[in-house]
């Protein structure tokens, strides 16, 4: 393994450079007619259109706008969302595979019309996406789409060769895709949204809801916004509503470089089906072309040492591509339903004034888009010929049934097992900057010494329904592998569906820490 040399950048490549404008939080009671709940893809997009419907329309973030999973993504606009339309045509028939191919469709060719018709200069390329396999099984798995491609007349064809350095056993190519630049492009959205009268908050987190006459939005602030329908487009839904998202649906954590390669890049965007996972496009960056890989997926909480997945991106484009210059490293958090279709439309059956938009796996810039169009259909009472297959009350009992069965096995094992481990026993062994789950005076616990050599010490058992949180040392949190949520290594609250913090264990640096002011060459050996 090679040397790795620090990251310059370890931020998402798209949110340099651009002049996003900044809002104020809401400080004060407001109204409107519709509020939209999350600055994303989805929730600019959703605003945006329903503004143009004449509607009073406020947006609430809870951080800053395009922050969250669409400031993270690798910004694929596609209907190729990975091996999907043989699973999908065996699952819910031809007719409904092909709606959703539509669907993916006119969102991604609305996309390109507000494009030329705002002039939004984000990047927009034109491009086939292909999957490829490495292996002859993959390469069985790939006939199959491609079977399903041609029953549903979506254009493409097979092949068997790369335009880099890598072997394929097969490859299926799906014509006439994108990529572009999300921040660029939401960027724009939000001041058209802004210019027909929407009102945005930024740093204003919705906590709660109230179902009266009219709905009564809580705000972290203390502040509450009346209005006559919701829309939560706050990736894990913020509110649950009775419609028990938490357990239909589960969290991966996933992994993104942009590098400056030596090579020259290919056209087009690619994605492997094989494991370890590899998505590859091309972005503009500082007037080079450069590239952005993604992959080494893994359930929230479950993975192995996070840092260890940055390397195995690194050492895939070293060997493929040759690395001149490394840009920029991220990670995203993606939600995944039991059918895979994501959960768009009124939050239960009956409710007519709360929906949601959830569940898009990887593939958010297509999925937000159709999100918004449907929620603004529903908004204003009309129908669409897309609505029953996204809806999120829709019941098939095969796969959802099987996979609900086997997705909460591995719940109430987290629950058990969390509760048993044997773990470490010296919190105060570690260095700067480092966390681990320790036992505290009898108690499993999480610790993590700050640069300045704070140790905070936490509850490991997360606030949403009990299971025990894992350290996550590439990005100093704790991650819940149950439904998702995360912690800061303070036990503030990144990511729902807890919205409540880790409970903090108080404790006495001074006494209870003889060693927390060694420094590394100073700290006692740990006995194996
Ligand atoms: Fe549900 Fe942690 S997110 S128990």
């Amino acid at each position: 393994m090679t040397q790795f040399e620090q990251w310059t950048q370890p931020e998402p490549l798209w949110r340099e450079d651009t002049s996003l404008s900044s809002y104020e939080p809401l400080k004060e009671d407001t109204s409107a007619e519709v509020a939209v709940i999350g600055g994303g893809i989805t929730g600019i997009t959703t605003a945006y259109l329903l503004a143009k419907t004449g509607r009073k329309v406020i947006l609430l973030e809870a951080d800053r706008l395009i922050n969250g999973t669409s400031g993270h993504t690798t910004a694929k606009v596609t209907a190729q969302h990975g091996l999907i339309y043989h699973e999908l045509i065996k699952h819910f028939g031809e007719e409904s595979a092909s709606l959703y191919y539509q669907a993916q469709t006119k969102a991604l060719q609305t996309m390109k019309e507000w494009v030329d018709k705002y002039n939004i200069a984000c990047d927009w390329a034109e491009e086939d996406a292909f999957l490829f396999a490495t292996t002859s099984k993959g390469a069985l798995k790939l006939d199959k789409e491609y079977e399903a491609y041609q029953k549903l007349d979506i254009p493409g064809g097979t092949g068997n060769e790369l335009p880099f350095s890598m072997d394929a056993e097969k490859t299926l190519r799906m014509r006439n895709q994108a990529r572009f630049h999300p921040v660029k492009y939401l960027k724009a959205i939000a001041e058209e949204f802004v210019r027909l009268g929407g009102e945005i908050y930024e740093q204003t987190k919705a906590v709660d809801v109230t179902e009266k006459d009219r709905l009564e939005i809580k705000t972290g602030g203390g502040s509450v916004v009346s209005c006559e329908k919701m829309v939560s487009c706050s990736h894990f839904p913020f509110y649950d509503g009775k419609g028990l998202y938490f357990s239909r649906m589960y969290a991966e954590r996933s992994y993104v470089i942009a590098v400056e390669p030596e090579r020259e890049v290919p056209e087009g965007m690619y994605l492997s089906i094989d494991e370890p996972k590899r998505s590859i496009r091309t972005a503009e960056y500082n007037g080079k072309n450069v590239l952005i890989i993604g992959g080494e997926s893994h359930k929230t909480g479950q993975g192995i040492d996070t840092s260890f997945h940055y390397r195995a991106l690194e050492e895939f484009a070293a060997v493929t591509f040759g690395i001149r210059k490394k840009l920029f490293q991220w990670s995203a958090q993606d939600l995944t339903t039991l059918d895979k279709v994501p959960y768009i439309g009124p939050i239960t059956r009956k409710n007519d004034r709360i929906f949601i938009a959830t569940g898009f796996r990887k593939w958010g810039m297509t999925n937000g888009t159709l999100a918004a169009q449907l929620i603004t259909d529903y908004v204003c009472g009309e129908t669409s010929l897309f609505h029953e297959l996204f809806k999120p009350s829709r019941f098939k009992s095969d796969p959802s049934m099987k996979q609900f069965i086997s997705q909460n096995f591995d719940v109430a094992a987290h629950l058990v097992e969390g509760k048993v481990e044997l773990v470490e026993d010296k919190p105060n062994r570690l260095k700067k900057g480092e966390g681990m789950v320790v036992q505290w005076k009898g108690q499993r616990a999480g610790a993590f010494r700050d640069e300045e050599g704070q140790l905070h010490v936490l509850d490991t058992t997360c606030t949403h329904l009990g299971c025990e949180v894992e350290w996550n040392s590439a990005e100093h949190s704790w991650d819940c592998p149950c439904h998702g949520s995360r912690f800061s290594y303070d036990g503030s609250v990144m990511e729902g569906p807890a919205d409540q913090p880790l409970l903090r264990i108080a404790i006495d640096n001074h006494a209870e820490l003889p060693f927390q002011n060694l420094d590394d060459a100073d700290r006692p050996q740990d006995t194996p």
